[in-house]
């Protein structure tokens, strides 16, 4: 078969040969990445210079004092002073596959040798094509009709492709249903989905959002009864006006809540009978339950109209059937993503397919019931200090000091100095530390390790 140019330049000995010594040179440097260290006294004053800098030119300082050198092994990773630590936080939720893993690099480097840096809606290079397909089928395995795909460069973006896509098609509605305290991103529009005042605070109003209760796994029929008795009241209230349903499937920034596949169907079936799209926001929870996609976990294939991902998808999408689909001009994007994000992408989501981490007793199972059971042992232990765990899958969340937010705070910072990145969700009173594990290259003896850390770290603190 005729081959193009390009492919016998990725196909060169040369260009297999320069990544053969990448990688050589990444195995012997990251071997010397074996486990937690604090930091390099005599580096220590250039990086705290650094970190003050940086805060300086971004208009606030970083909520952790945390710069990556660039390498790291597995779950650990390297700061900038030479300190090592264990990223279960992985930016939150992004890195699932750790930090400087051989294949990633080799998918970014093809990537990166092709002839641009980014890819967009009017010329994207057929890696773009290949990830399209495979995000479609994966998606559409079990009978769901999402097949179409639209790539964009972040959650936010990805949930305001999917608003634009329902409120196009239910004109002149444009009221939408979401869950109390959920969070669906930064954008002016998501602004007004997001739940939380503070988010919002001074931005004109973009949305109607009426918001009906998360499920409460304590009062299971109670809590169905009263999401669906809101959404009634709502639907009258403002007849004929609701044009989508954006479900958090799993309420990530609120704290690792975890939904029900009952209490869904009986909200989406309110739906269906008032013609109401629904929207399921899996940005945070893709490939983090033993399904890759959340709606597949709680068995909504038949249900869902569109779907949003990200984080660990490494390039974000949204997903819509085909009477979801936009007329010409309602959405694009200069950039669709990195041509090496791409690659990456194609790469991790296929690894996450094939790999055995979904499925019952995958390794994601295998994972949280490792993790669950430390937490419940060290809760036990300690009862005033530790409360949960809670989650699911690489979602991981716990109560600390009885959820007092200064409290958290401190801890995921003490936390941090010990040599483990988390970070905090919910708020107020209700405050949690959440974890996302790098799912990939998390094996059960560094949950150990991190849950010996965790625990020296709450009996340090009162
Ligand atoms: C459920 C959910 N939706 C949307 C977003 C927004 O994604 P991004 O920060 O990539 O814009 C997030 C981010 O945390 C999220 O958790």
């Amino acid at each position: 078969m005729a081959k193009t140019i390009a492919q016998g330049f990725f196909s060169d000995p040369r260009i297999e040969e320069a990544k053969k010594l990448i990688q050589a040179a990444l195995k012997e440097h990251k071997s010397h990445i074996t486990g937690i260290r604090g930091p390099n006294p005599e580096l220590k004053e250039s990086y705290d210079q650094l970190l003050k800098r940086v805060g300086e030119y971004r208009g606030g300082a970083l909520f952790y004092n945390y710069l990556g050198s660039g390498i790291g092994n597995g779950p650990l990773v390297e700061l900038a002073d030479g300190s090592v630590k264990y990223d279960f936080i992985t930016g939150i939720g992004v890195h699932y596959m750790g930090h400087s893993h051989e294949g990633v690099i080799n998918a970014t480097i093809n990537g990166a040798i092709s002839n641009t840096v980014m890819n967009g809606h009017l010329q994207q290079n057929t890696d773009s094509a290949r990830l399209l397909e495979l995000f479609s089928t994966a998606a559409c395995k079990n009978g769901a009709g999402v097949k179409n795909v639209f790539l964009s460069t972040s959650g936010a973006m990805a949930n305001e492709n999917a608003f634009k896509l329902i409120l196009q098609k239910k004109f002149p509605c444009a009221r939408f249903f979401a869950f109390e305290k959920c969070f669906a991103g930064r954008t002016l529009g998501m602004a007004w989905v997001t739940d939380k005042a503070a988010y919002r605070a001074g931005l004109p109003k973009t949305l109607d959002v009426d918001y009906i209760p998360f499920y409460d796994a304590n009062d299971h029929k109670g809590s169905i009864d009263r999401a669906v008795a809101a959404m009634k009241k709502y639907i009258t209230r403002f007849p004929c006006q609701h044009a989508g349903f954006c479900m958090e499937l799993i309420q990530g920034e609120n704290g690792a809540l975890v939904g029900n596949k009952e209490f869904f169907e009986a909200l989406i079936a309110v739906c269906k009978e008032h013609n109401i799209s629904v929207f399921a926001d899996e940005v945070q929870s893709f490939a983090r339950t033993n399904q890759l996609f959340t709606f597949q976990y709680f068995g909504l294939d038949k249900h869902v109209d569109v779907v949003a991902i990200g984080k660990n998808s490494q390039v974000c999408a949204t997903f819509f059937t085909d009477d979801h689909k936009p007329k010409p001009g309602l959405i694009s994007q200069t950039f669709t993503g990195a041509s090496s994000q791409i690659a990456a992408a194609y790469y991790v989501v296929s690894e996450m397919i094939t790999g055995g981490y979904f499925g019952e007793n995958g390794k994601i199972d295998r994972l949280h019931a490792r993790f669950t059971k430390n937490l419940e042992a060290i809760s036990k232990k300690h009862e005033s200090k530790l409360r949960g765990p809670y989650g699911i899958g690489g979602i991981v969340g716990m109560t600390v000091f009885g959820g007092d937010e200064a409290k958290t705070k401190a801890f995921t910072m003490k936390l941090f100095e010990n040599g483990v990145l988390s970070f905090m969700a919910g708020g107020g009173t209700t405050t949690r530390v959440r974890f996302l594990l790098p799912v990939m290259v998390t094996e059960e003896k560094h949950i150990d390790e991190v849950c010996e850390i965790l625990e020296k770290t709450l009996m340090s603190m009162e």
